[in-house]
């Protein structure tokens, strides 16, 4: 499979801009299937992206990451790659990644791309060979093959269990049509587990990090990164609760030191291309403290924080969390990366319309006026702390999960294997929308490959553009302001003000924010003139009243 590649020459990366701009940057997450169809076929691709990226320019992020678009069966949506080298014909060619960076660059935008280096698809060709091969073959020492347990090795190898259920190991058919060795896949049976222990992988690696800086992205995010390197002898976990993504020790799988070598590797490949180029880390980690070895001086730029992802709307916790990371992030001088949503768990306008305690996988609605009011004042709060921010497509319009997907168009693997810890994704992937009316409201004319929701023209981009106080609006404003001021996201701390209960606020020079998580509103001393707010204000004899799940940004000048 090879696709021609553009005669011009390579783009280096050529936005102009400051240097460390990750520190701060504001990073929207394209997930290409759902953001724009630019053909026509009920599917997003990169013709779709590249057209909208005056949007993205005119929302005001610095940066877009782009979830896989490369050859894969999709098996798991594109995180299953078949050729690392290739664009999937259903997003486009390398001619259009090609014109995408091109023309974000031109924009001012940067371009970050998937990296997925814990796994292959079943379909790449080594994984291939080596089924082909059989046992004893060079070519599976590549992946964890092992023969199995028991009389004849008909039980799996080890007892790990896979992130979306079920055995962690399946059993292969060797070419000889005898039952035979059995190989690893943390994730779904199609995405085998490199050897990261076989020096090929990490040559191919290099290789592929190549290919795409020379193709001008500035920057990588490292799918399942905390997951390459597997304990030694691959240990039975025994009595050891098996994984939940958070809150565990470390797992023989997961989160293992050896992880870090490979990453001081990378760097250097990366600091050898001009332009500030940066990696990001997909990481679930037990705690920030562990987040923070990934971003040690010559490791990867960014981590993201799901430890404040998966925090409740409540003002304790998140003080805490806050704390807690900045404190994590400050010995090894990375800023701390803020999330509270992507495509890999339910949105927060979702989250936050239900009970705590819920988790991140949740399939009821909830009271969606009080998940909308606390989604805003959530994201006003993350784009005030200092660091960097991750906004996930659809957010800035408010959109809410759609938990009433019919079962039979779901396409997420974890919901065919007995949904292990994810098996609900599909809700926040259903296509933005974009206009009021039309097939697949200005998604694509082809319509949409998950159903939309009936009123989801009332919060498309079109619906919402120049409506006062509309949610989108509120981004743009937020992001406006974060461009003005640098004492948004910049710095590694906050001044906590006294507040009451269940309210936080702090000062970052001449700026304060505060959040009221209460249902209630409350009086807070009006400490200058109101940037920007989350919902109404009044103020009165400098008293100011904030109302209940609201977030507001004060300036002192
Ligand atoms: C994390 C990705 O975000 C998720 O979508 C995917 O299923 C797993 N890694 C496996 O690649």
């Amino acid at each position: 499979m090879s696709q021609q590649h553009s005669a011009a020459p390579a783009p280096t990366s050529a936005v102009e801009g400051r240097p460390d701009w990750w520190r701060d940057a504001v990073i929207y997450q394209v997930y290409p299937r759902s953001f724009a169809d630019g053909n026509g076929d009920g599917m997003g691709d990169l013709e779709g992206v590249r057209t909208r990226l005056p949007y993205l320019r005119d929302l005001g992020v610095d940066a877009v990451w782009l979830s896989p678009f490369y050859a894969s069966p999709q098996a798991d949506a594109g995180y299953d790659v078949s050729d690392y080298r290739v664009v999937d014909p259903m997003f486009g060619t390398l001619l259009d990644a090609d014109a995408l960076i091109r023309d974000a660059h031109a924009l001012g935008l940067r371009i970050i791309v998937d990296l997925v280096p814990n796994h292959s698809s079943d379909q790449y060709e080594w994984f291939r060979r080596a089924l082909a091969e059989g046992p004893g073959s060079p070519s599976r020492d590549r992946y964890h093959f092992r023969p199995g347990k028991g009389r004849n090795g008909e039980l799996p190898p080890n007892d790990w269990e896979s992130i979306f259920g079920g055995p962690a190991w399946t059993r292969v058919t060797e070419p000889d049509g005898t039952p035979g060795e059995w190989y690893l896949h943390l994730f779904a049976p199609e995405q085998p587990d490199f050897n990261w222990e076989h020096p090929a992988v990490g040559d191919e690696f290099r290789s592929i990090l190549r290919f795409w800086l020379d193709m001008g992205v500035d920057g990588f995010r490292i799918d399942v990164a905390h997951g390459m390197v597997k304990a030694e002898g691959l240990p039975d976990l025994g009595d050891h609760e098996q994984l939940t993504l958070l809150g565990n020790d470390v797992m023989p799988f997961f989160d293992q030191d050896g992880v870090h070598d490979i990453y001081r590797e990378w760097r250097l490949v990366l600091d050898e291309y001009s332009g500030d180029r940066i990696f990001v880390a997909e990481a679930w980690t037990p705690t920030v403290e562990r987040t923070a070895n990934y971003v040690r001086p010559d490791e990867l730029h960014q981590a993201f924080n799901f430890q404040y992802l998966a925090t409740h709307w409540d003002a304790e916790e998140l003080r805490t969390v806050v704390n807690r990371t900045l404190d994590a992030m400050r010995p090894v001088g990375a800023p701390a990366t803020w999330v509270l949503s992507n495509h890999d768990v339910t949105r927060h306008a979702t989250r936050f319309a239900n009970p705590a305690g819920l988790g991140t996988q949740i399939r009821l609605a909830g009271d969606r006026e009080v998940g909308l009011r606390r989604a805003r004042a959530a994201t006003l709060l993350m784009l005030a702390l200092p660091g960097s921010a991750y906004v996930y497509q659809g957010e800035e319009l408010g959109l809410p999960d759609v938990v009433d997907l019919p079962d039979e168009v779901r396409q997420d693997p974890a919901y065919f294997r007995g949904a292990g810890q994810d098996g609900f994704r599909d809700g926040c992937r259903v296509p933005i929308p974009w206009t009021r009316t039309g097939p697949s409201y200005g998604f694509g004319d082809g319509g949409s490959w998950l159903p939309q929701p009936a009123d989801w023209g009332g919060l498309s981009v079109e619906a919402q553009t120049g409506e006062p106080g509309s949610t989108l609006e509120l981004y743009r404003a937020a992001l406006a302001v974060r461009r003005e001021r640098a004492d948004l996201g910049a710095g590694d701390a906050v001044e906590w003000l006294r507040a009451p209960e269940g309210v936080l606020a702090f000062r970052r020079g001449e700026f304060v924010c505060v959040a009221n998580t209460t249902g209630e509103s409350v009086p807070m001393p009006a400490y200058g003139r109101v940037l920007l707010a989350s919902g109404e204000i009044t103020e009165a004899a400098g008293e100011a009243k904030v109302p209940a799940d609201t977030t507001v940004w004060w300036s002192a000048s």
